[in-house]
């Protein structure tokens, strides 16, 4: 059977290496990540395991750092352990994962791939188009894998007729998260629309309190954007922009107004904005120097992992705009084909992730929800339950996020991120000036294969 799938990978990727747009994805990568590799990067990894290492060990590239982040790894490791198969981290630091997408890249060019990845996104359709990653079919069909999943995450892991990822959750990014206790000794009531957003922000301002948390991050920055986008305008018009990357979208008024919004959000943010990683931020709310914070649910991870308790320290209301909808990011695993000496361990990771025990206390140290789409509500607070609600509800009501790879590949990503960045830093820029820029983008990307 070993035999078989390795054969299937082989043939396949044969097929599929005729693609010329992966093989020059791979030139562009090999001549830019090889001079990326900052001794930085270098630094934060472990030395790589040799191609005879024991297939009861798994290397695991990842970029989940923070305290919660840390805690839900560690549900992996101890499951993976109780198994006799080790859990070997090669942690990345980096919000978004911005290093660790390039640490994953030299390793795999310089023929060094680990065992297992974090890999989200459709940046896995490239590398199984390669060949490069495990066939997890024989896993996932007697597993029911496409009953027990949402069909978004279930077509999300496919590749070609292939499941080429595990699940691990399911994050929403439109939440506004905020201090329970600063809300209710000034009488506040979580705002639900814009209106009552900025009244609420004008009274803990008056109270002398930061009304929300931001760091000047480009891709925190580009994630409260993209929140704001769909709360202009609703999941159809986000995926004409960031799906579609239809040119003429960037130019209607719906992304002027989100632009004015996002921009309009700074009188309520500490000012000099400075670049601080997210966990530095939710330390804000947190310690009542912010009252709201915008953020994906892994922010719920890291209070949760700090001790504080949802409803009591902290609570979550979807931004205004969006309570119907979900602006998701899945993360998954992939494993990588190699010699096929892990195979049973990597399998066996796989099944596992996919348990209901590790769905459950994985995705409660997250933050995040369940893949299942019947997963035990039983175990999951407010914020989850909503996040949940929402994402039931079906792709009409879910937008892929752009900055957390959802949506478009990683040079779309980028240059939008960093657009809306530039806008965001630099207050003399007219909103029409960045909506022609990022028309754009769209316009040269979509001569390379997206639509117009
Ligand atoms: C990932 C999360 C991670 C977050 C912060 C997101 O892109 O999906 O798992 O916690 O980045 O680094």
């Amino acid at each position: 059977m070993i035999d078989k799938r390795h054969a299937n990978n082989r043939g396949d990727a044969k097929a599929r290496a005729a693609s010329s747009r992966s093989w020059i994805v791979l030139l562009a990568v090999l001549y830019l990540f090889k001079y990326t590799i900052s001794t930085a990067d270098a630094a934060t990894m472990a030395p790589l395991s040799p191609a005879s290492q024991a297939a009861a060990a798994l290397q695991v590239v990842h970029w989940w750092t923070s305290a919660g982040e840390r805690k839900a790894v560690d549900v992996l490791a101890s499951k993976l352990a109780e198994e006799n198969i080790q859990w070997r981290d090669l942690a990345i630091p980096g919000g978004a994962g911005l290093g660790a997408s390039k640490v994953l890249k030299s390793m795999v060019l310089a023929g060094k791939a680990p065992e297992a990845t974090q890999l989200n996104g459709i940046v896995f359709g490239e590398w199984a188009d390669l060949g490069l990653l495990l066939e997890l079919d024989d896993i996932a069909a007697p597993g029911n894998w496409q009953k027990l999943l949402f069909p978004t995450v279930w077509s999300l892991v496919h590749n070609r007729g292939h499941v080429v990822a595990v699940p691990l959750g399911i994050h929403r990014i439109n939440n506004l998260f905020y201090n329970k206790k600063i809300f209710d000794r000034l009488g506040l009531a979580a705002p639900r629309t814009w209106a009552e957003f900025d009244r609420v922000a004008e009274k803990l301002k008056h109270a002398g309190i930061t009304p929300l948390a931001q760091s000047s991050e480009a891709w925190q920055v580009a994630t409260l954007f993209e929140a704001l986008v769909l709360a202009e305008s609703g999941p159809a018009y986000y995926r004409s922009l960031f799906v579609d990357l239809n040119p003429g979208a960037f130019g209607d008024a719906r992304m002027t107004h989100a632009l004015q919004r996002l921009r309009a959000l700074k009188e309520w943010m500490p000012a000099p904005l400075k670049e601080r990683p997210w966990p530095d931020m939710t330390r804000q709310l947190a310690s009542g120097d912010a009252a709201m914070f915008v953020m994906g649910d892994w922010a719920k991870g890291e209070l949760l992992a700090w001790g504080l308790t949802t409803d009591q320290d902290f609570s979550c209301v979807a931004l205004p705009g969006t309570a119907d909808y979900h602006l998701y990011s899945v993360d998954t695993l992939a494993m990588f084909a190699g010699d096929y000496s892990h195979q049973p361990a990597q399998e066996k990771l796989a099944q596992l992730i996919m348990s209901q025990p590790v769905q459950t206390a994985y995705n409660q140290a997250k933050g995040a929800i369940p893949a299942w789409r019947s997963p035990d509500l039983s175990k999951m607070d407010s914020c989850a339950r909503a996040s949940w609600s929402a994402f039931s509800k079906g792709s009409a009501f879910q937008a892929p996020s752009l900055v957390h790879r959802m949506a478009a590949d990683e040079t779309a990503k980028d240059a939008i991120v960093a657009e809306v960045h530039r806008y965001f830093m630099d207050d003399k820029m007219a909103e029409s000036d960045i909506q022609r820029k990022l028309a754009s983008i769209a316009r040269s990307l979509s001569k390379t294969g997206k639509q117009e």
